[in-house]
C-alpha cells in the first residue's frame, strides 16, 4: 500500500520518495515533506513552526491563534482574501461576486489505480493507487478534489484538481491550477526547456531570488517554453543532490510558477495558464485540471530524468509501439520539400531500403494543390499528377520494397486557397471585425465546433484506411491568433484530444509522429497519443546536443524524432561529419532526411554499415537507461545509454583545443565484478576532409584539388582508430585512456583523426 491515512496525517509512499501532508487545526492541509524516503514516524520535526508571525501578518482568526498566518504555513492548497499573498492556485469568482475563497478539509477516499479522466488524456494508472482529498469553500457549497496518484515504482505522484459548483449560481474560473505544493528553502535553481523554432528545448538554469519564476505559454506548449521544469537544490549535479521535477500531461496554454516567498517557502504551482481564461462553471458542473506529474530524485539530475523515463515510457505513451523499437525512416522532406513525383519517391524509397531504411514517409505536399505552403492546405485528396496511383498505388509499391508506409498530414489548419476554405470559411478561427493573422498562409481550423472535428475525423479515417499507412506524422504549422479567450484554447485543446482519440485509439497499430514547426507542442499531452515527436525541424547534430540533450531531462530518447540530414546543414550551414550525425541521431526514434544520391558513393557504403550495426544497439538507445554524464569540458558532450547487457556511449566533441592531453573516456553503472568487451564504433575519416594534411600520410604529394584525390573522396575512405579493450566493469569505470589525438607532429595508425564536431561511439558488452 503506497497511501496511508491516519489521524488526519496522510501519507503517500514510492519506492524512494515520501510525501506528507496533514489536516491542522483549521482543517487546512499542511505540506510536511516531499523527499527522500522517511520511515514511519513521528512528523513534529517536519512541521511549520509558527510561535510569532511578521510584524504586517494578516492572521487567518485572531482569536481562535493569534500566531497562525497562511502566508507562513507550507499548503498543499491555497485560496484568496485570507492572508496567503504568495500565487494562489485558484482565483475563482464564487456567488458572493467575491474572490475570497477558503478550502478546507471535507473528506477523503482511497481508490485502486488512477481514475479516468472525463475530457483530458491522463497517465494509465497501472499499479497505481489513487488519493483523493476534497477541500470544500468554508461559505459555498463549492468543492474542490485534489487527485493524487502514487506511482510507486517510477517514483512519480500526479496530481491534479477538480472544481465542483454545488450551488445554483455559477462560478467563474479565472485561474484553476492542477496542483500547488511548498517546500523549504533549499537555495534552488530553476530549470526550464526554452528556445524557439530551430533552437528548442535548451536549458535555461536560474538562481530562485525572492519573488517568481514563471515558465508558460500562451500558444500551446510551444518551442518557447516546454511545460516541464525542474528545481535543482543548491549543489545538485548531474548524479548528486535533491531535485524537483514537475511536469503536465497537457498541450494547451499552461504555466509553472515558482515563487520564493520572503519567509523561506518556495511555492510551486502549474496548470492551465491563467492567461486570458475565463470560464463558467454553471451548478452542478464540473471542471477538470490537467494531470500534473511530480517527482524527487536525490540522484541529482540524471536520477529526475529517469524517474521521468520510465514513468513517460510506461504509463505515458501507449499502443501497440509503445515499448517497440522505432523503425529506422527515411522521410522525403528535405529531399524533396514540395517537387516530386512517384517515380522519384519510388527511387529514394529504394535507395533507402538499399541503405537498410525500413519505413518511408511521405511528407508534405501529396494532396490538393498543394506545391507550395501558400496553397492546398485541408484539401486532402491525392494530387492524381503526383501520385497517378493514388496513396494505395504508392503504399503498396512501398511495402513491395519490403518497407512500411508513412504519411504526412496538417488536419488543423487551412490555407484560404483551398476547397475546405472556400466552402467552410466559418470553420476557420477568425474575428468576424478584424483582418486575420495568418501563419505560415494558414489560419486554424475551430475544433470546439463539432462539426469541424467530425469532418477532420472521417476526412482522416478515409484515407488512413484507403491505404496501408502504418505510420503519421500529425504537423502543426502555426501559432494561435484571433481567438476569443483563454477558455476557448482550453476547449480547442479538448476538442483536439477527441479528434485523436477517435482516430487513434481504434488504430493502435499506427505510429504516431507528433509535430508542430519542428519541436513545438512535445509534451506528455501529445504523448499520450503520439509515440514520438520531431524534436526540431535543426537537425545540425551540434544543436542537436541541446534540443535531445534538453528534452532528454523530462523525456525519454524514444519519443525524440532524430534524423540525418544533409551538411553543410540547411540552418547552420554547419559542416559535420556524417559519422556524428549518424551518432547523435542514433539516440532517438532514428531516421534519415536526405536524399541519398546526394551521399557520395563510399558515404552511402558507410550509413549501410552504420544502419546495420544501429540495429544491435537501437534498444539500448532508445530504451535503455540514459544518463548524461558530466565531463568537465564544456565542449566534450557525453551520453550513455544501459540495459542489462549493453551500454552504449556517445562522445562529441565539438571545439578541439591544440595539443590537448589523453582523453580519458568515462563510463558509468558497469558492475565492477563483471568483465566486459568495449568496442567502439568504426568511425570513417573521408580523405577530402584533409587536404594537404595528407601530406601525413601518403608517401606522394598530392594537390588538394587534384583529380585523383577528389575521385578517391568519392569512393575510398579510411578509418579512424577504434579503440578496443577487455576489462572489469571496476576498470572501466575507472576511465579508459584513448589513445592520442592527431596534433601535427606525425601519423600512426593508432591515433584519432577527428577534428571539430566529431563523435565517438562505444559499445560496451558483458561477456
Ligand atoms: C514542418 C515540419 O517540421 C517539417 O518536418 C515538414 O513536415 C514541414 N512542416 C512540411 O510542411
Amino acid at each position: 500500500m503506497s497511501i496511508r491515512v491516519s489521524e488526519g496525517l496522510f501519507r503517500l509512499d514510492t519506492a524512494d520518495t515520501t510525501y506528507l501532508f496533514q489536516k491542522n487545526a483549521f482543517a487546512h492541509l499542511e505540506h510536511l515533506h516531499y523527499g527522500r524516503k522517511l520511515p514511519e514516524g513521528d512528523v513534529e520535526s517536519l512541521r511549520q513552526k509558527h510561535e510569532l508571525t511578521q510584524g504586517s501578518a494578516v492572521l487567518y482568526d485572531e482569536k481562535a491563534d493569534p500566531s497562525y498566518c497562511l502566508e507562513e504555513i507550507p499548503l498543499e492548497w491555497s485560496g484568496v482574501g485570507k492572508g496567503d499573498f504568495r500565487v494562489s492556485p485558484a482565483e475563482l469568482k464564487l456567488p458572493d461576486g467575491s474572490f475570497t475563497c477558503d478550502f478546507v478539509l471535507d473528506s477523503y477516499r482511497i481508490e485502486a489505480g488512477a481514475p479516468k479522466m472525463q475530457t483530458l488524456p491522463s497517465a494509465a494508472g497501472e499499479n497505481a493507487e489513487t488519493l483523493i482529498v476534497t477541500l470544500k469553500d468554508k461559505a459555498f457549497s463549492v468543492y474542490l478534489d485534489l487527485y493524487y496518484s502514487v506511482y510507486e515504482a517510477e517514483n512519480v505522484i500526479t496530481r491534479r484538481a477538480v472544481l465542483r459548483n454545488a450551488e445554483e449560481q455559477p462560478v467563474l474560473i479565472k485561474k484553476l491550477m492542477s496542483y500547488s505544493i511548498d517546500l523549504p528553502d533549499r537555495k534552488y535553481s530553476v530549470a526550464t526547456l526554452s528556445g524557439g523554432w530551430i533552437s528548442e528545448a535548451n536549458v535555461i538554469e536560474r538562481p530562485l531570488l525572492t519573488g517568481a519564476i514563471v515558465n508558460e505559454s500562451t500558444s500551446f506548449s510551444q518551442h518557447r517554453n516546454n511545460p516541464a521544469l525542474a528545481l535543482i537544490e543548491h549543489g545538485a549535479t548531474d548524479d548528486t543532490g535533491s531535485v524537483y521535477g514537475f511536469n503536465l500531461v497537457y498541450g494547451g496554454n499552461h504555466q509553472t510558477t515558482v515563487e520564493l516567498s520572503p519567509v523561506g517557502l518556495v511555492r510551486v504551482t502549474g496548470g492551465i495558464n491563467p492567461y486570458c481564461f475565463l470560464w463558467e462553471l454553471k451548478g452542478g458542473e464540473t471542471f477538470e485540471t490537467p494531470e500534473a506529474v511530480l517527482t524527487y530524485s536525490a540522484h541529482g539530475k540524471n536520477g529526475m530524468s529517469q524517474n521521468f523515463h520510465a514513468f513517460v515510457q510506461k504509463q505515458i505513451v501507449r499502443g501497440d509501439w509503445q515499448t517497440k523499437e522505432r523503425p529506422i525512416l527515411i522521410n522525403n522532406w528535405e529531399a524533396n520539400f514540395f517537387q516530386f513525383r512517384q517515380n522519384s519517391l519510388l527511387r529514394l524509397a529504394k535507395h533507402g531500403k538499399r541503405l537498410g531504411c525500413e519505413l518511408f514517409v511521405l511528407d508534405d505536399g501529396w494532396f490538393g494543390a498543394r506545391n507550395t505552403d501558400t496553397a492546398g492546405l485541408g484539401d486532402y485528396t491525392v494530387n492524381r499528377k503526383k501520385l497517378p496511383n493514388g496513396l494505395d498505388g504508392l503504399g503498396a509499391r512501398i511495402n513491395g520494397l519490403g518497407m512500411r508506409f508513412g504519411l504526412w498530414f496538417e488536419p488543423e489548419n487551412v490555407n484560404d486557397d483551398s476547397d475546405l476554405y472556400r466552402a467552410h470559411p466559418d470553420w476557420a478561427i477568425q474575428r468576424p471585425n478584424r483582418t486575420p493573422s495568418l501563419g505560415r498562409h494558414q489560419k486554424m481550423l475551430d475544433l470546439t465546433k463539432r462539426e469541424v472535428r467530425d469532418y477532420l475525423v472521417e476526412n482522416v479515417t478515409h484515407i488512413l484506411d484507403s491505404a496501408p499507412i502504418s505510420y503519421v506524422k500529425w504537423d502543426m504549422n502555426r501559432k494561435v491568433s484571433d481567438f476569443l479567450d483563454g477558455a476557448f484554447l482550453h476547449r480547442y485543446e479538448l476538442g483536439y484530444y477527441e479528434v485523436l482519440t477517435r482516430i487513434f485509439e481504434p488504430r493502435p497499430k499506427i505510429l504516431l509522429e507528433g509535430c508542430a514547426s519542428g519541436g513545438s507542442r512535445f509534451d506528455l499531452g501529445h504523448l499520450c497519443f503520439a509515440q514520438q515527436i520531431w524534436a526540431s525541424d535543426d537537425t545540425d547534430p551540434i544543436e542537436r546536443l541541446k534540443i535531445q540533450g534538453g528534452l532528454s531531462l523530462f523525456y525519454p530518447v524514444s519519443t525524440m524524432g532524430a534524423h540525418v540530414s544533409m551538411a553543410p546543414h540547411q540552418q547552420t550551414l554547419r559542416d559535420t561529419p556524417l559519422f556524428t550525425r549518424f551518432a547523435v541521431a542514433a539516440f532517438g526514434a532514428f531516421g534519415l532526411e536526405l536524399d541519398p544520391l546526394d551521399l557520395k558513393p563510399v558515404e552511402r557504403k558507410v550509413i549501410k554499415s552504420l544502419l546495420e550495426q544501429y540495429r544491435s544497439i537501437r534498444q539500448t538507445c532508445q530504451f535503455g537507461r540514459f544518463s548524461r554524464i558530466e565531463t568537465g569540458d564544456p565542449h566534450i558532450v557525453q551520453w550513455q545509454a544501459q540495459t542489462e547487457k549493453q551500454t552504449v556511449v556517445l562522445r562529441v566533441r565539438t571545439l578541439v583545443p591544440a595539443a590537448r592531453a589523453n582523453d580519458l573516456l568515462e563510463i558509468r553503472g558497469l558492475d565492477p565484478e563483471k568483465t566486459y568487451t568495449l568496442r567502439q564504433v568504426q568511425s570513417p575519416l573521408f580523405v577530402g576532409a584533409f587536404g594537404t594534411l595528407l601530406k601525413h600520410i601518403l608517401p606522394v604529394k598530392l594537390r588538394s584539388y587534384s583529380h585523383l584525390l577528389l575521385t578517391a573522396d568519392k569512393y575510398a575512405k579510411m578509418d579512424d582508430y577504434a579503440e578496443e579493450y577487455r576489462a572489469s566493469g571496476a576498470q572501466l569505470m575507472s576511465g579508459v585512456r584513448l589513445h592520442r589525438s592527431f596534433i601535427g607532429t606525425g601519423y600512426s595508425d593508432k591515433m584519432h583523426m577527428q577534428g571539430d564536431f566529431g563523435a565517438m561511439l562505444f559499445v560496451v558488452t558483458e561477456d
